[in-house]
């Protein structure tokens, strides 16, 4: 048991998209304590009002010149593309074809598997995420490797197999019933265990039949408490392919509609070309779309309309999406989601933005009871940020006379080097070495 000492931020509620955040839906203290005990947060006050009950001896965590937030969380990224991120060059289609798919055969072997998870994990902790829906490949040893490697540090994380059976290469595609197979002894074998939750994951509509669509259907309907996650109308080759393979759906939402796929605690990743007709159908079904800008942008795929969605009542979460996206760092997406924001006249504001990085994603994902804020007992996944991390947020965030001003320094100056600290499941997972000056 410890206590991390310092100025702390959370969110309790949707801020709103006004510059200043909507009554109670902020929680900052300048001095606030997080008092920890078997990995969640046992207490959460004012330092000075919390001292006298703290047990004599205990650790205190001196962070008074940082600032503490939830961990971060990125509700769709691909853990087998790290090392394919920054292919130059191409769209999605040629891209998942030159780049991808050659990248994800590898996966079979197991010893590959377990290096990149490794490395994704250092990494997305080195930013700040401790929870994240991922995708892993169609091999089954893709997905009991980094499950093995996240549960072992304790964190909590959404993840599936790869369901996809045609339009890729041979040591791609599954068996279509083997393929589903697989998936019910990966969800026996690791859904609920520890942090970990199972995530189904047919990839998108071309690479499966019908048949893998409507089995992938089944498994949600006899297991409703299942995450699910697949793209949609990301890129404008796609959805003409789409349209070609599935003539009888009325557009591209619709062929997942007809399998049971779009339900409460379905991601869809992009949904950037969708009519307001299609977003009014997944807000209907309580589904969300993963904006994920760095990818949007680096594969050409277009501008996603965020207050679109906002009007349909449908959620919008923050996603990465490496390696079509170019940034693991939460930095890194709300910086690309603020410019898209601009193009469109929609800025996003720092208050909107933390909060989608942190209890918007939790909400959306379901995972609000656990993670997502800081309050009594919500497991301890914490970020520490460092304002001063560079001299440049040095000089930078001496200039700020508001949180609101703070926080968009972060926002858009802000990358790893802004991560001071990283705890999950209560123990101290990253911590930055001291800057060689
Ligand atoms: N659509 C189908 N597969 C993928 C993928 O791996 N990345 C992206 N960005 N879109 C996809
Ligand atoms: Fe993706």
């Amino acid at each position: 048991s410890r206590v991390l000492r310092g100025p702390l931020l959370s969110f309790m509620n949707d801020p709103g998209e006004d510059d200043t955040p909507q009554p109670g839906s902020v929680l900052h203290l300048e001095d606030g304590a997080l008092w920890i005990e078997n990995g969640r947060i046992h207490a959460i006050a004012e330092y000075l009002e919390l001292e006298s009950e703290l047990p004599d001896g205990i650790e205190v965590v001196d962070y008074r010149d940082k600032l503490m937030m939830p961990g971060f969380i990125d509700s769709h990224v691909h853990y087998v593309q790290l090392e394919i991120m920054a292919s130059y060059g191409r769209q999605l289609l040629d891209w998942l074809n030159e780049y991808t798919f050659p990248e994800e055969c590898r996966f079979a072997e197991r010893a590959h598997a377990e290096a990149i998870a490794e490395a994704f994990l250092d990494e997305t902790l080195r930013v700040g995420t401790t929870t994240a829906q991922v995708f892993c490949t169609s091999h089954p040893t893709s997905v009991d490797t980094f499950f093995a490697a996240a549960h072992r540090r304790g964190l909590r994380m959404l993840a599936g197999k790869v369901l996809m059976d045609r339009h890729a290469p041979d040591a791609l595609v599954d068996d279509t019933y083997g393929g589903i197979r697989d998936t019910e002894r990966l969800i026996g074998d690791w859904h609920g265990k520890g942090r970990l939750g199972y995530t189904l994951t047919p990839r998108f509509a071309p690479t499966s039949t019908r048949e893998q669509l409507d089995a992938t259907g089944g498994l949600l309907r006899n297991a409703p408490d299942l995450h699910l996650q697949t793209h949609l109308s990301e890129n404008l080759g796609e959805i003409d392919w789409v349209a070609e393979l599935f003539p009888e759906a009325s557009d591209y939402l619709n062929v997942y509609e007809r399998y049971g796929l779009v339900g409460p605690k379905s991601t869809f990743a992009h949904g950037i070309h969708l009519t307001q007709d299609a977003r009014n159908r997944l807000a209907q079904a309580g589904s969300n779309i993963a904006f994920c800008p760095t990818s949007n942008l680096f594969l050409g795929s277009g501008l996603f309309d965020r207050l679109a969605c906002r009007e349909a009542g449908l959620n919008v979460t923050l996603a990465s999406d490496i390696g079509g996206g170019t940034d693991l760092s939460g930095f890194g997406t709300l910086k690309a989601a603020y410019q898209v924001g601009q193009l469109l006249n929609q800025p996003l504001t720092p208050w909107q933005g933390f909060y989608r990085l942190t209890l918007g994603n939790a909400r959306a994902l379901h995972l609000e009871s656990h993670i997502g804020s800081l309050r009594k007992d919500a497991e301890a996944d914490i970020v520490v940020l460092d304002p001063k991390a560079t001299p440049l947020l040095e000089r930078r965030t001496a200039r700020t006379t508001s949180l609101s001003e703070l926080l968009f320094a972060l926002m858009i100056l802000g990358d790893d080097r802004a991560v001071h600290a990283t705890w999950a499941n209560g123990q101290l997972v990253h911590q930055r070495s001291e800057a060689v000056s």
